[in-house]
């Protein structure tokens, strides 16, 4: 799952169609709101514009905002469906973000209100333990192997335990991770049980 995060954002469609051609899975689109993070990327009204050009990819959503309960509904005029009905567009929201004011579980429910597959991200300070509460109720879990804001961070191989216990909760969840994945990390993280890779720079 390629990241356009450093992309030429002036020629969005044509980067996002660059990665698709290249064999992309999925594509992951990082929202920043220049609270959670210091920098601010893209938001809701750009995917809406990109869903339209690309009615058939996952668009996985990383929401890196601060109050990502005010955005469900603004990611969900992005969503669209596969064959079978499903959501291809899944709405991945930070625990540090909800947690803290006792919300992790109401936008849970409110993304999946709302028809989006639900992503559920840890920064590399939190614990798994924080995520374990909830992961029967998301589609996939995030495991930062970098601290979220920017691209070209080195991997952080001390996350894989996380990975792992995960997936031997979880043997058929959706485990990705993002920062610092290239060609030398991918396999580390691959072994650790992670399925679903992100790639920026
Ligand atoms: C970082 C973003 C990533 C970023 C990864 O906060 O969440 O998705 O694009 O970039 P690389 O692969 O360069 O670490
Ligand atoms: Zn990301």
């Amino acid at each position: 799952g390629p990241s356009v995060l450093d992309c030429d954002k002036a020629n969005l469609r044509q980067e996002v169609q660059r990665t698709i051609d290249a064999g992309a899975d999925y594509v992951h689109l990082d929202v920043m709101d220049g609270h959670f993070v210091p920098a601010i990327s893209f938001g809701p009204s750009v995917i809406t514009n990109l869903r339209r050009c690309f009615p058939d990819i996952l668009f996985d959503c990383h929401m890196m905002v601060a109050k990502p309960e005010t955005q469900v509904d603004a990611i969900a005029e992005a969503n669209a469906t596969d064959e079978n009905g499903r959501s291809i567009t899944q709405f991945t929201f930070h625990i540090e973000t909800t947690e803290p004011r006792g919300l992790t579980q109401s936008v849970i429910d409110q993304v999946k209100a709302a028809g989006l597959r639900v992503g559920l991200a840890l920064n590399p300070a939190t614990p798994i333990e924080t995520v374990l509460k909830y992961s029967d109720q998301v589609d996939m879990v995030l495991v930062m192997t970098v601290v979220p804001g920017l691209g070209g961070q080195s991997f952080m191989e001390d996350m894989m335990p996380k990975v792992s216990t995960v997936r031997k909760k979880h043997e058929d969840k959706d485990i990705e991770v993002d920062g610092g994945l290239k060609p030398a990390t991918i396999d580390i993280a691959a072994k650790a049980g992670a399925n679903m890779i992100v790639s920026g720079s």
